[in-house]
């Protein structure tokens, strides 16, 4: 997308180091991306309470969710989905610069869609792929979408009649089809542990 012109960015005079230091960790984007129905919102939802629990400024971003309102006007075409990543993707960014913990679950389907969150975030972007089969899912089909597809009832659907392109080099992979919640929770909290929450002092 082009730049706007006649628009000057000013600075901010807090330092983002100074709201991480006092949050205790570093702002970042945990960007969980997998089929409908991998368990994106549920590991989410999960890692949110976990991550508040031990102190952390958290907050999730989550599809469903985020369709209710700001990415209402969109559906499932390729350019929509496109719209509704650029937009989740620039507001988890701009979470993450005021220092807190983003968790974004967004199917995400297109690599580029997700590089170019990846960019917005501009080196704090986490990709964790919420890993299981079509198959899986399909069986799980938690809000019998699945079967409305296979109907014809539901056009676009992602791994039925709409593309899913899983990522290549992910940070981090949680495989929901063989680990259960627990094991996949107690994996990204090592990672969060690791590379973001500072280590208490004293
Ligand atoms: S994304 O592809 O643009 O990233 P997003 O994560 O926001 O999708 O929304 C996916 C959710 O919308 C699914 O969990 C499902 O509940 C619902 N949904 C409704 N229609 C579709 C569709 N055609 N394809 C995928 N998900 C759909």
């Amino acid at each position: 997308m082009a730049r706007p012109s006649n628009i000057t960015s000013r600075a901010h005079s807090i330092k983002r180091s100074d709201r991480e230091s006092r949050n205790g960790h570093k702002g970042a984007v945990l960007w969980l991306t997998g089929l409908s129905g991998a368990g994106k919102s549920t590991l989410a939802f999960a890692m949110e309470e976990r991550l508040f629990a031990l102190g952390c400024q958290v907050y999730t971003l989550d599809g469903d969710n985020l369709r209710w309102g700001l990415n209402q006007d969109l559906g499932f075409s390729h350019g929509d989905r496109t719209e509704n990543i650029r937009r989740a993707g620039e507001v988890a960014a701009l979470l993450a610069r005021a220092g807190l913990i983003a968790i974004a679950a967004f199917i995400s389907p297109y690599q580029t869609d997700r590089q170019n969150a990846r960019r917005a975030a501009g080196g704090c972007f986490h990709e964790i792929y919420v890993r299981a089969s079509l198959d899986v899912c399909e069986s799980r089909d938690p809000k019998g979408l699945y079967k409305k597809a296979r109907q014809g009832q539901i056009s676009d659907f992602t791994g039925i009649s709409s593309p899913y392109e899983p990522p290549e080099s992910p940070e981090l992979v949680v495989d929901t089809a063989n680990s259960n919640v627990a094991a996949c929770i107690a994996s990204i909290e090592a990672y969060a542990s690791e590379q973001l929450i500072f280590p208490k002092s004293g």
